[in-house]
């Protein structure tokens, strides 16, 4: 077992070096996992807070209580932002701190914050783009129902919209949601997510009212807009190829395929959910909760796709003892990996070649979209030297061979118009805890001192060397 990568090479600078001028470099964040400030100026409990408290469930029974204290040192973050000469920056809203309710009237001093961030953002030149989910919502919400229960799409328009008109006359990128994937299934159906449930069909009525938020959020914002916006989602993509050729591999790999990457794109990009996929969840007595006109509302039309790649697995459809169905007749669909590529520090295996396939498929399958990375990066063991300098190589040659991966989708056809890190900071690493750090900087916690790595410094060169001498406009 290995945990490096190849360092970047010359083969990865040619092809990033064909990179357009005006092509978006940034960072992205997410509230909970890095502004801290739970309980301060009206904000209510997430999900996550209440998550975070279960016995067991994040490592080391780590919180987000203080994360970054991003909260009371936003302006010296966007200080480092800007010093890193990055374009873009993505991060989330907090629904519980601008709706502490999920419901009602906007806190002003939540929504004050992000007032705030956008406005420094601007001031430094970083367009600021905001997802208004990254999994984290107010418990109240929760109580009710949660994203099993339809009117939580509902409140999550209202929501949007709020947001909206509080940071619309300055904000043209948004993103509605982050990875409805995580929020459905790590949350819903394997309990390792807030709000930690076990039940598929919960997580299938979550993934439509996800979706069916989105829709509506979309068409809200469009109309209430007072100037032209660049609307997003981001999902979670990977690719899912049989573990071997045998029919009972293909077939996992199908499933894989139809459950986590077109139960995502086909609703939103087509308009409908994939027959396959409505086939297979027959064999588990569920149906998508499907109402007339939700179709159309999911599919409202989108602005940009935003991609968020990690790592590809691989499909099995036998379990460890040969079986190919499990005692109630279910057939086994198992991930597995490849085996015999180096490892991140979570044990995730680093494979940037099948980033340029998915992209390559995305433009094949759903034409039209133009795409964004809106997060890839590593988490390794890395820690200051001697003189304090964090030499992060594995991290910084794990971004070279993703962003050449981008380069070569892109020289092949993929519209893809940016790629923004994660993360910008060592955050709070959801179910991980703190030990597992993706940021391009690292926290020190103790005293939350803030520490480029070598990869920030890759980072801007990088975005620097693209730009050339044509600024961003
Ligand atoms: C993604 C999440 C992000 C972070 C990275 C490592 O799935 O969107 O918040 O946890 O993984």
């Amino acid at each position: 077992m290995t945990t490096t990568v190849p360092s970047a090479t010359a083969a990865h600078d040619a092809l990033i070096d064909r990179l357009p001028p005006d092509f978006r470099f940034g960072v992205a964040t997410s509230a909970f996992q890095i502004e801290g400030a739970t309980a301060e100026d009206g904000r209510t409990p997430s999900i996550w807070d209440t998550f975070c408290r279960v016995p067991g469930a994040v490592d080391n029974g780590d919180d987000g209580d203080i994360a970054c204290d991003h909260y009371h040192r936003m302006p010296e973050d966007v200080a480092l932002l800007a010093a890193l000469g990055l374009d873009t920056y993505r991060f989330s809203v907090s629904w519980s701190r601008v709706q502490p309710h999920g419901r009602g009237p906007v806190n002003p001093a939540g929504i004050g914050f992000y007032d705030r961030l956008v406005d420094e953002l601007l001031a430094r030149g970083i367009t600021p783009w905001p997802t208004l989910y990254h999994w984290d919502l107010p418990q109240e919400l929760q109580d009710a129902g949660g994203w099993p229960a339809r009117d939580t799409a509902y409140r999550f328009a209202d929501y949007a919209e709020l947001v909206h008109d509080r940071l619309g006359d300055r904000v043209e990128h948004w993103t509605t949601l982050n990875e409805p994937f995580c929020s459905a299934v790590l949350g819903h159906v394997e309990g390792v997510h807030a709000p930690g449930g076990r039940s598929l069909a919960d997580g299938v009525r979550a993934v439509h009212h996800l979706h069916l938020g989105h829709g509506l959020a979309v068409r809200r914002l469009r109309s209430a807009a007072r100037r032209p916006l660049d609307l997003a989602v981001t999902h979670l993509l990977g690719t899912s190829g049989p573990a071997t050729g045998s029919p009972a591999d293909r077939e996992a790999a199908r499933r894989a395929d139809a459950f986590g990457f077109r139960f995502y794109l086909d609703p939103i990009l087509r308009g409908r959910y994939p027959q396959d996929l409505i086939d297979d969840l027959v064999v588990h007595g569920i149906e998508i909760p499907v109402q007339d006109g939700d179709l159309a509302t999911i599919a409202a039309p989108i602005d940009t796709l935003g991609v968020n790649y990690y790592r590809s697995m691989r499909s099995s459809g036998v379990d460890g003892g040969g079986a190919s169905h499990d005692a109630h007749g279910v057939p086994i669909t198992r991930n597995l990996p490849h085996g015999g590529l180096p490892l991140t520090g979570l044990g995730w295996e680093v494979m940037p070649h099948d980033l340029t396939e998915l992209l390559l498929r995305v433009s094949r399958d759903y034409p039209g979209t133009p795409m964004v990375i809106t997060e890839n990066g590593a988490a390794y063991d890395d820690r200051p030297g001697p003189d304090g300098f964090v030499d992060d190589t594995a991290r910084t040659a794990y971004l070279a061979a993703h962003l050449a991966a981008v380069a070569e989708a892109r020289t092949r056809g993929a519209d893809v118009r940016g790629y923004l890190a994660w993360s910008f900071l060592d955050n709070f690493e959801w179910s991980y805890g703190y030990a597992q750090r993706f940021g391009l900087v690292r926290v020190d916690y103790p005293t939350q001192a803030r520490i480029p790595k070598r990869s920030a410094h890759w980072l801007r060169d990088t975005a620097h060397r693209v730009r050339g001498a044509a600024p961003r406009t």
